[in-house]
């Protein structure tokens, strides 16, 4: 952002007025995306605009904390068998709603639905398709910990057609735009339209949210990583080797030390990952509930996976890039490992090893704190 300092030329002569500085909105950035495409409808930018709004209000309600009774756990399990938060539910709503009338969206996922929802009759049918995660992290909400929503859009491959769950079935490379919100001590909606990855921030005095992160590019160097360590004893070889080295720190094979996260909320790690580099692993395991990982392909890893390919990192299933996954359900899991595009390439080399040679963990994994266990 270039501040504005130059004098206003109208002011009265020796008292000239300070133009005000303002700064982008994502209004004006949006319409400025809109300007490079010729006979532009301005559908997309109205679709983007209904996701701010969505945004906005899940802010609004979110940072009422405890003030609001929509708090604790609603009875509830979601398709995936998990409990529902109240906030869950209410997020859901509010995404879905914002996005029934503008005319822009055909039919919508959601983390929280079982099957597919096309937007009903009434309502003028658009040209794209959006998947959603309406509250990540949504653990983290009784403790104030960051959350975020989680948004991917696809173009509806078949506009004639009654629209059912294969019109999702596509991989992540066609995705036209995905992003997410964090709701952190502020809140800031982060977005790809294909060109770049720009963050804004909130402002909520003027409502409005301001491009404060212009093309953001995850450091190549980075020596953090983020992984549940509680499921270590189940993990696959080429992730306990790369862990094992990463704790082995400067006396083992990487020669420097590392540091370890983990918020159990998908948003922060990508945010954090964004702004300082690193990698993040959620893989799949050994556990019959794990072998095809957690994070759900379509609302969580590919939006994630493209705006981490976006800003020039690497996002994948550990085995190849994730963006490249043909989608077999909407609610589908996967292994997820993305960040600084090193160390992916570094655990997606780790993988192709151990295809065909098992792991003996070498001396420096002996002490460590998740040693791993014989013969693997
Ligand atoms: P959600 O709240 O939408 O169900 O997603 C939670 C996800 C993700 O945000 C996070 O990375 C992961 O679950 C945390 O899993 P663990 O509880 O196994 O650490
Ligand atoms: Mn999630
Ligand atoms: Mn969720």
């Amino acid at each position: 952002m270039t501040a504005r300092t130059t004098r206003s030329a109208a002011g009265p002569a020796g008292t000239a007025a300070r133009e005000p500085q303002l700064q982008q909105t994502l209004t004006e950035f949006l319409i400025d995306e809109q300007r490079k495409v010729p006979n532009a409808t301005g559908s997309y930018t109205a679709l983007v605009n209904d996701i701010r709004l969505a945004c906005k209000r899940i802010a609004n309600i979110v940072g009422k904390g405890q003030l609001v009774d929509i708090h604790g756990k609603a009875g509830s399990v979601n398709v995936q068998g998990e409990a529902q938060a109240k906030l869950d539910i209410v997020a859901d709503e509010i995404f879905h709603r914002t996005h029934l009338r503008g005319g822009t969206v055909a039919a919508m996922l959601s983390e929280e639905h079982e099957h597919v929802r096309p937007v009903p009759p009434e309502y003028p049918r658009g040209r794209y398709l959006i998947a959603f995660d309406p509250l990540d992290g949504s653990s983290n909400i009784d403790i104030n910990v960051s959350v975020g929503s989680i948004f991917s859009v696809l173009l509806d491959p078949d506009p004639a057609a009654e629209i059912g769950p294969e019109a999702f079935l596509q991989p992540g490379s066609r995705q036209v735009c995905a992003g997410y919100a964090i709701y952190g001590p502020t809140t800031m909606l982060v977005m790809t339209l294909g060109h770049g990855v720009h963050g804004f921030t909130l402002d909520r005095e003027i409502g409005e949210f301001i491009l404060t992160h212009r093309d953001m590019r995850i450091p190549e160097e980075a020596s953090e990583f983020a992984i549940n360590a509680s499921n270590s004893r189940h993990w696959e070889p080429a992730v306990s080797r790369y862990v094992d080295e990463c704790l082995a720190g400067a006396s083992g094979p990487r020669g420097r030390d590392f540091n370890m996260r983990w918020v159990a909320s998908l948003v922060a790690e990508a945010h954090r990952i964004l702004l300082r580099g690193g990698v993040f692993l959620y893989p799949r395991d050994e556990r019959a509930s794990a072998r095809k990982g957690k994070l759900r392909l379509l609302y969580e890893a590919n939006p994630i996976g493209f705006l981490i390919e976006q800003a020039g990192g690497r996002a994948s299933t550990g085995d190849s890039p994730i963006l490249d996954v043909q989608p077999q359900g909407i609610h589908q899991r996967t292994a997820f490992v993305f960040g600084s595009r090193a160390e992916v390439e570094r655990i997606e080399a780790y993988h192709r090893d151990h295809n065909a040679k098992r792991y003996d963990a070498p001396l420096f994994g002996a002490r460590g704190l998740f040693r791993t266990t014989a013969g693997r």
